[in-house]
């Protein structure tokens, strides 16, 4: 039986801010588990809801070395859906309304979580023999285990697999506060090691350290061995390229499936859906206050309102795209000028816009499940969880050809019946504009190709399945 331990710095259904958590509290439930035991660690967070919080069960506590100070750790457990989660807590580094802040506090409380992470280990009796990390906040994992850890014999052979799921972030800071902030020696701050244009850099560590690096979908992987998606690691990835795998996520249909889907106003499948699923458009529209019609096309956006997302492209055409016939509606939080150009447009089209900046799980489901289309056109995406969403509940996604998107995304050819959705190529306000023209067109003029989409879309397969498979096979060459 092979250990693996998940370090990560959020999970579903404890706690979420975007995919990553999606993720991590998915994987560790496809692996076969005759050959693989995986457990999970993050932090205890004081915005975990306290319905969580009173499942936990308390082990123990103790108190760490960290650099020259000496820290309280927590430890909590708890059995969910057949996967053992362990809770690092500390009041002081995770107290705060969210997971993440100010960034030279994150880096401070992140460094904490890694060395804490490894440090329970021997304390909880668990001897993983990989440890599987993911994004920025747990790249200092496999910098500890090279550094201090490994002169113990608990921790000599462990190995380590870094997943980057989003490239951009990458906790950085000042060499002075992260040498103090993690006590790692100043040696480790150099250009081959952590040291990346003249500042600290932990996602950096975690790539140079790690036995393996992965990322979430082939196109990606590729991607970022080019100066435009690199995010000045490039170089990098370019170096580190036999160790770097791309393996595309996939989706816990058991939560995300409108057979079964509790939070949607009528169920439905591949084979009923052409009976069914407008009763979910008809009940959207009515709690958005947009005019109940089951003919118009509804497209959807469910998203972190940030750059990487595209909404300077939806922004430049926003008037032209209003001007078809065509309802939008916008679930999402994040930059404010983002969330304020979607309110304007609400007010300047409120028969058409609907705007709902906030949170809301229940109100996302609701959306992939009612509208006919969604739209994505990312800058870049390492892999986007919303598309498998969509395909799966049979709302065509509309889609920029990067990363993830391309490779799980077929375009629709009107010439050969195929295809799941539809897509662009050039990050061009005007191209995605014709795509969704082109989409509306297939919607209102040939209904039937667009419901063969559908089927399509419903019956392709991004379950967790395959890509499971394929981490095992990476665990495997790590011996
Ligand atoms: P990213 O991780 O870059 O944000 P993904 O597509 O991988 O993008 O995952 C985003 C996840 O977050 C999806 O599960 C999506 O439904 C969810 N999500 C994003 N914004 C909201 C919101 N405002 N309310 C509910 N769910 C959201
Ligand atoms: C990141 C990426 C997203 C990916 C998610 C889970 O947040 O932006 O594309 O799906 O991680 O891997």
């Amino acid at each position: 039986m092979k250990k693996i331990l998940f370090i990560a710095s959020e999970c579903v259904p404890f706690i979420k801010t975007g995919g990553l958590a999606d993720v991590i509290g998915s994987l560790p439930k496809y692996f076969n588990k005759e050959k693989y035991e995986v457990r999970v660690i993050i932090p205890n967070y004081h915005c975990i809801p306290q319905k969580w919080k009173d499942q936990m069960q308390y082990v123990t506590n103790f108190y760490m070395d960290m650099a020259w100070r000496s820290q309280y750790v927590g430890v909590m457990e708890m059995d969910y859906e057949g996967i053992h989660y362990y809770f690092i807590d500390n009041e002081y580094y995770f107290a705060g309304e969210k997971p993440y802040g100010y960034i030279h506090e994150d880096i401070e409380k992140f460094a904490f979580f890694s060395r804490a992470a490894l440090s329970i280990l021997p304390v909880v009796d668990y001897q993983p023999d990989i440890v599987h990390c993911h994004d920025w906040q747990t790249g200092l994992v496999p910098v500890y285990l090279k550094d201090s850890f490994h002169d113990s014999e608990f921790y000599a052979n462990m190995k380590s697999v870094m997943t980057i799921h989003n490239l951009k972030f990458q906790g950085v800071w000042n060499i002075r506060t992260v040498q103090d902030a993690t006590g790692l020696d100043m040696s480790y701050f150099t250009s081959d090691k952590l040291e990346a244009y003249g500042d600290a850099n932990y996602l950096k560590g975690g790539i140079v350290y790690a036995d393996l690096v992965t990322t979430v979908s082939n196109t990606y992987a590729q991607e970022i061995q080019t100066p435009f998606y690199g995010e000045h690691l490039d170089g990098l990835m370019r170096a580190r390229s036999a160790e770097l795998y791309g393996i595309v996520n996939g989706l816990d249909y058991t939560e995300w499936n409108p057979e079964t889907d509790m939070r949607i106003a009528a169920n439905y499948t591949a084979e009923n859906f052409r009976k069914q699923k407008f009763k979910n458009k008809l009940a959207l529209q009515k709690e958005l206050g947009l005019p109940q019609d089951k003919k118009t096309l509804l497209l959807g956006i469910v998203s972190r309102l940030t750059d990487q997302k595209g909404f300077d492209l939806i922004d430049c055409v926003m008037d032209e795209l209003c001007q078809e016939n065509i309802q939008i509606v916008v679930l999402g939080t994040g930059e404010e000028k983002y969330e304020n150009m979607f309110r304007h447009f609400a007010w300047k089209y409120d028969d058409k816009v609907a705007a709902c900046i906030y949170y809301s799980d229940e109100l996302s489901h609701k959306i992939y499940a009612g509208c006919d289309a969604f739209l994505m056109p990312s800058l870049f995406e390492p892999c986007g969880l919303s598309q498998l969403m969509s395909l799966h509940y049979g709302t065509l996604p509309i889609v920029r050809e990067t990363g993830g998107l391309k490779d799980t995304v077929e375009p629709y050819n009107e010439f050969e019946g195929t295809g799941t959705g539809f897509s662009f190529t050039n990050y061009n306000a005007h191209e995605m504009l014709g795509t969704v023209r082109y989409a509306l067109s297939v919607y209102y003029d040939k209904k039937r190709n667009w419901n063969k989409i559908v089927d399509r879309a419903m019956a392709a397969d991004f379950s967790w399945g395959n890509s499971s498979k394929q981490y095992e096979e990476l665990y495997e060459k790590l011996g």
